[in-house]
């Protein structure tokens, strides 16, 4: 049986397997390699910090994801059909490496994300 998410390390591991899917995605990888050039160096333990604060309850993740992707919306239109590719590698991810109650939450959390993203991204700015 496969371990659940348990700490810093295990979230590397998932960040690392997920943006390799990601890099390797026709759909979805021009947003990270061209519409945004990363430094990935600065970049993924960000996203690392963003999990450990989401999941886990601790990290120094202070940011804000929402308007992070409504600039990237203005530079190239986030579809519906990304977000669906970006949960299902997202998910893929998650079951290749991890099980248990954190691995499932990490999932859920994605997805209410990706959700609230979307109604973001929709409704006009706010006055
Ligand atoms: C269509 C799906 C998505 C695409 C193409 C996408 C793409 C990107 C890109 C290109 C960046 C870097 C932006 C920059 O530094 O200027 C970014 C940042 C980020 N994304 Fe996404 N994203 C997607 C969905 C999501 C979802 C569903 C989540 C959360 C569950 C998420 C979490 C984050 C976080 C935490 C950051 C870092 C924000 C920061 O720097 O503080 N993304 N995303």
């Amino acid at each position: 049986m496969q371990k659940d998410i348990l700490d810093r390390s295990d979230l590397e591991l998932l960040i690392d397997q997920f943006y390799k899917r990601v890099l390797s995605n026709p759909e979805i990888s021009f947003f990270f390699t061209e519409v945004v050039e990363l430094d990935w160096e600065t970049h993924l333990p960000r996203i690392v910090d963003f999990w450990e604060s989401n999941l886990l309850g601790r990290g120094p993740y202070k940011g804000n994801p929402m308007h992070v992707h409504i600039d990237l919306n203005k530079r190239s239109k986030l579809e519906h059909n990304h977000f669906e590719v970006w949960l299902q590698l997202w998910e893929e991810s998650i079951q290749a490496n991890f099980d248990g109650p954190m691995a499932e939450l990490a999932i859920k959390r994605a997805k209410q994300i990706a959700q609230l993203m979307q109604l973001k991204l929709q409704s006009p700015p706010s006055l």
